[in-house]
């Protein structure tokens, strides 16, 4: 089958399209066949082997796992012994996780992985894009115990976490403030945001008491500097693992004063139902920036790399021949 490998960390220009073995299902294992996945802002990481503790788990000098991939969508065309829950023609997205494995024409899973089936209103391409940035966004702001009338600033607002943030936030009966640069700000209002603010020219820490949760899905922020904006006993939320993130999330974890939280989003089952149920009623709908093919992965990946993607970026996984 054919996938995209890379064997050192670097450039876009590491990744390779090449023949490797089709996997064989073992027990308790379903086979997939990939119609589509995405490049993820950490996958960018991943690539580069970024940040240096990342590497304790990708691998020290080279990556461990050479196809990368967190997003798919496609069919099940195979079962291992014992496999459950699925069966042969299964229309199934979701997150392969640290396994990785997303960039190829297949892929086993165990049944027991963050993959169900498919929103019916759903294509591929849209499945693939509702998979990593919903379940985060979902995740954290259950985290943070969100509730109708909260007021909710989503800094990063047009990037994928974000969009799914602004979406998930309003449909919860929250009044979101969306932070992103000027061309986004229709973006923003689309998906639901009340109101927007371009970080370029205007400081919304300024405003005192103001957000009853602030969720910093790109780790631009800090807790320091968003506190005062909070109201007690608001939340601080970010998705980026630093020093400053952990210990402002150990720090706040006791007591009732206003809380930080970093935490990973991992096993993402629970959300991926919510986030399929949302999308087939209506309430919720991908957001896709560019579509790219498996052999272009390495344009996907460079612009990527230029942080400036809206949504997300889905690469096509063809089954020509
Ligand atoms: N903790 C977890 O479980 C978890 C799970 C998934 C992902 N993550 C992490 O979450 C982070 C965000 O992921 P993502 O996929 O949502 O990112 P993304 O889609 O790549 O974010 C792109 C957006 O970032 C915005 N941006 C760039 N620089 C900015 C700045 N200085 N201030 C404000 N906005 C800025 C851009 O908007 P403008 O062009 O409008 O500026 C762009 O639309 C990644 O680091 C990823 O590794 C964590």
């Amino acid at each position: 089958m054919q996938a995209v490998v890379h064997e050192r960390y670097g450039s876009p220009e590491v990744l390779q399209v090449r023949e490797i073995p089709t996997p064989i299902p073992k027990p308790g294992e379903i086979l997939i066949r990939i119609r589509a996945t995405s490049v993820t802002a950490a996958e960018a990481m991943m690539r580069q082997g970024k940040p240096w503790f990342g590497r304790l788990v990708l691998g020290l000098t080279r990556p461990k796992r050479k196809v990368l991939g967190l997003e798919l969508a496609g069919e099940v065309v195979g079962l291992g012994d014992g496999a459950r829950g699925f069966k042969i023609g299964d229309r199934v997205f979701g997150f392969t996780g640290f396994q990785c494995g997303g960039y190829a024409q297949y892929i086993c899973v165990p049944d027991t992985a963050s993959i169900i089936a498919m929103p019916v209103n759903a294509s591929y391409e849209e499945a693939a894009a509702l998979v990593d940035g919903p379940t985060t966004a979902l995740f954290f702001l259950r985290k943070a115990g969100i509730k109708a009338g909260d007021r909710v600033l989503v800094y990063g607002a047009s990037g994928s976490i974000g969009t799914a943030s602004v979406q998930l936030a309003t449909s919860f009966g929250a009044e979101v403030t969306a932070v992103c640069s000027a061309p986004n700000h229709a973006l923003a209002q689309s998906l639901g945001a009340y109101r927007v603010i371009d970080y370029r020219s205007e400081d919304f820490t300024r405003e005192k008491d103001a957000y009853d949760i602030i969720f910093d899905t790109v780790g631009k922020l800090s807790f320091a500097k968003c506190r005062g904006s909070l109201r007690k006993p608001g939340c601080y939320l970010v998705t980026v693992m630093s020093v400053e993130a952990i210990a402002a999330t150990l720090w706040t974890a006791f007591g009732a004063g206003k809380k930080a939280i970093f935490a990973m989003s991992i096993n993402k089952l629970a959300e991926l139902r919510e986030i399929k149920e949302l999308v087939e009623r209506g309430k919720h709908r991908a957001v896709i920036d560019r579509v790219y093919p498996l052999a272009a992965m390495r344009d996907a990946h460079a612009y990527v790399d230029t942080g400036r993607k809206r949504g997300n970026v889905v690469v096509t996984v063809g089954h020509d021949g």
